[in-house]
């Protein structure tokens, strides 16, 4: 633990531009140093930091002070460039109207029922990957968690979800990568690049797509994309770019979020032998489990607001036009919301955690996120209950996504 004095001093030279190597590792010494000695604090370039899950909880739901709309935020860091036009045209970055029109399009194909209808195939594809992973297993020993299994679940869902043919989903993860790994606090020209040409690319691949679905429709009770294309009943429609750049944002939202769930779930078990004893005892315990990784190891650690008026944020008055980054990962272990917080524990509840955030914008792909996770997590530990550490494990290396590259284990 770290002790008083060093915590303040952790607190104080906090820039999210500048982070130690050892943050990637391990980031929660430094989020309780903020939430317990500066939980609103003001960094050198005048945002602000929050870390506390009262103050989260708030800025998510108060959308008429709080703007998702990144376009003044991004037009000097993308310039006019693939990258801009894809994040300011996403739901995500965007408030109303915008925002509603696509989100009530998404919503209506991801209903429980339609959710529940996913888990006889999505039951089917962890079991041939484990299989697979079995039979690898048997001739080297070894699989790695992320490639041989995390990674390959959620590209098969969400390729399912917009309906991308089986053989045209190879370059989906990569593009996917490189587009969410443009959104880091500090990006290289290198990461830039990457990420403009995935954009690119992409577009390219959705137009060839969507020529396809007009020509062909779906059905829009579980087609997510004939949704989108086919609008609203009341005749309102997206346009072409609006259509495209939330395709893409949906087929990212889904991927590395819960790559990530998946790795860092079987990861914690790893690393907390009684949490994952007690899971093979009690397999009913899985829903909480998932809960539970999803507060101690949020996939996603960083959310972003802009003030559009005048407030105040635990007694700081803020202006208008103040960026703000959310610390979900350092509100998911505040002493005031959860009970021991740096405790492990699957079977925790009442669980509220800000994994999803909440409010307008709370995560529109939770249910599934969830089913996969169960899924995932729980069929892998009832197939290879004596799973260990083969090895490191690989950060991902990224501040806003936080997730492993590797994870290899020997399976019995
Ligand atoms: C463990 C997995 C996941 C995590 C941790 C996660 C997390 C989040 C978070 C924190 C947000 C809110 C962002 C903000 O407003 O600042 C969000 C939004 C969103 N997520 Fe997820 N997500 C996950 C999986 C998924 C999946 C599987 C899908 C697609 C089926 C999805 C689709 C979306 C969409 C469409 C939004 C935008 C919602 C809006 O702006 O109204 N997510 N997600």
């Amino acid at each position: 633990m770290v002790a008083s004095e060093e915590a303040k001093a952790l607190a104080a030279r906090f820039d999210l531009r500048t982070l130690a190597p050892s943050f990637y590792e391990d980031p929660f010494p430094t989020y309780r140093a903020l939430r317990e000695h500066d939980p609103v604090r003001r960094m050198p370039d005048g945002s602000l930091f929050l870390t506390r899950w009262a103050d989260l909880d708030r800025t998510y739901r108060d959308t008429r002070t709080f703007s998702s709309d990144k376009r003044v935020e991004f037009a000097p860091k993308f310039g006019p460039t693939p990258l801009y036009e894809h994040h300011t045209t996403s739901l995500v970055f965007n408030d109303p109207p915008l925002h509603t029109r696509v989100r009530r399009l998404i919503m209506g194909a991801l209903t429980p029922r339609a959710i529940a209808g996913m888990e006889p195939a999505l039951t089917a594809l962890v079991d041939r990957l484990l299989d697979a992973m079995a039979a690898k297993g048997e001739q080297h020993g070894e699989a790695d968690l992320i490639e041989d299994y995390a990674a390959a679940i959620p590209i098969e869902v969400i390729g399912n979800l917009l309906g991308v043919p089986q053989g045209e989903r190879g370059p989906l993860r990569d593009w996917s990568l490189a587009i969410l790994g443009a959104l880091e606090p500090v990006v290289a020209e290198q990461a830039a690049a990457r990420g403009n040409a995935a954009v690119t690319e992409f577009l390219s691949y959705l137009r060839t797509l969507v020529a396809r679905r007009r020509a062909a429709p779906g059905d829009p009770a579980t087609d997510v994309l004939t949704r989108l294309i086919q609008g609203e009943a009341s005749g309102e429609r997206l346009t072409e770019t609006e259509l495209l750049h939330n395709c893409i944002f949906l087929l990212n939202a889904g991927h590395e979020t819960t790559t990530n769930l998946i790795g860092n779930g079987l990861e914690a078990l790893l690393r907390f032998p009684a949490e994952k004893a007690r899971l093979l005892e009690q397999p009913g315990l899985i829903g909480s489990a998932v809960e539970e990784v999803l507060r101690f190891e949020s996939s996603n650690q960083l959310g972003n607001r802009g003030v559009m008026a005048e407030t105040e944020i635990g007694g700081v008055q803020v202006a208008p036009g103040t960026l703000i980054t959310l610390c979900i990962g350092a509100a998911n272990r505040d002493p005031a919301q959860f009970p021991d917080p740096e405790r492990f524990d699957i079977g925790r509840m009442p669980n509220r955690h800000l994994a999803f955030a909440a409010g307008a914008h709370q995560c529109a792909g939770l249910a599934l996120a969830r089913l996969e996770g169960r899924v995932a997590i729980g069929r892998f530990l009832a197939r290879f209950p004596r799973y260990a550490p083969a090895g490191p494990p690989v950060r991902g290396g990224r501040a806003r996504f936080r997730g492993f590259l590797k994870l290899p284990v020997r399976l019995a």
